[in-house]
């Protein structure tokens, strides 16, 4: 990748149109919507709000169903790297999807969403350990290639462990990306007294400057724990700084969710400019210099 800053699955990539815009930015990458076997239109409106410290989203999986994002898979140039989100409804539907894919045979990359947090009643798959480990063992089979996860935050160092662990066991799996939102969040607004979004009562998914410390944190723990894996940052990056620090806390990417949905396709460049500046100042010449390499204050 010419540059390590892409967008978050879900922002900016629902479309052709966007997609395109991403393709044609600064970003280093892109990734499609999460996509389902059939369309979907999502959770009713208002669904996503951004606030001064980031954002609460509900979507409920909006998206123009696999067979669009594969097309476009299928007609892209490939002049930077092309990850396709694949968020079934059921283990079922994923390993469908796996093996539409993996008979196209086409050098784009899976990122399988076991986080989304907004469906009414149905728990994130990542929050369960041996449901997680059944999927990914089913997962291999179809897939035989490289794929990664896209994970939930994790609030607990036994977690952190036992995930690892799991994950460590699959050789197939390259990449996890840390971290989908922090999940079921509320934001209050305080003249109306109402909650900010529609669906689930108020409750959604946040991002932005409320999340960067637990995206920190994940970042931190799965690549230390899985040295093998590359570990794709997200979540709270919006300057050069929060970029450089998900890279000192061990990633070898990031992307960029809210602060590209308030900004739009400028936020690559700015960012990428902010974070040459800082390597510089630093002494650094490229970003080997300092992953991972985050200092810490025990003896
Ligand atoms: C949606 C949100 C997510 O965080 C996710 O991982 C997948 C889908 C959504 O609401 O559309």
């Amino acid at each position: 990748m010419a540059s390590p800053l892409y967008n978050a699955s879900g922002v900016m990539c629902r479309t052709r149109e966007e997609l395109d815009a991403v393709a044609g930015s600064a970003a280093g990458a892109l990734i499609t919507k999460s996509c389902t076997l059939l369309p979907r239109e999502g959770n009713p409106e208002p669904r996503y709000r951004a606030t001064p410290l980031g954002s609460i989203n509900s979507m409920g999986l909006p998206n123009e169903g696999y067979q669009y994002y594969f097309d476009y898979a299928r007609q892209f140039d490939y002049r930077k790297p092309l990850f396709v989100s694949i968020s079934g409804m059921s283990l079922d539907d994923n390993l469908q999807m796996l093996t539409a894919l993996r008979a196209l045979n086409l050098p784009c990359l899976p990122e399988v969403n076991l986080s989304c947090p907004n469906l009414p009643g149905k728990p994130q798959l990542a929050y369960d350990f041996a449901a997680t480990a059944e999927a990914l063992e089913q997962i291999s089979q179809v897939y035989p290639h490289p794929f990664g996860v896209k994970l939930p935050p994790y609030f607990d160092p036994v977690h952190f462990a036992q995930m690892a662990a799991l994950l460590n066991r699959f050789d197939g799996l390259r990449f996890v990306t840390c971290i989908n939102s922090v999940g079921n969040g509320l934001l209050v607004d305080l003249e109306s007294e109402s909650t900010l979004i529609r669906p689930k009562g108020g409750l959604g998914g946040l991002g932005g400057d409320y999340v960067l410390p637990t995206a920190l944190a994940n970042v931190r723990e799965f690549s230390r724990l899985m040295p093998e894996k590359h570990v794709i940052g997200c979540g709270g990056i919006k300057s050069g700084a929060e970029a450089f620090m998900h890279l000192l806390c061990g990633a070898t990417a990031v992307q960029i969710g809210t602060c590209l949905h308030e900004e739009g396709v400028a936020a690559f460049a700015r960012i990428e400019s902010e974070l040459i500046e800082l390597m510089q100042r630093k002494g650094y010449q490229c970003l080997a210099d300092f992953r991972g390499k985050l200092k810490t204050l025990d003896c």
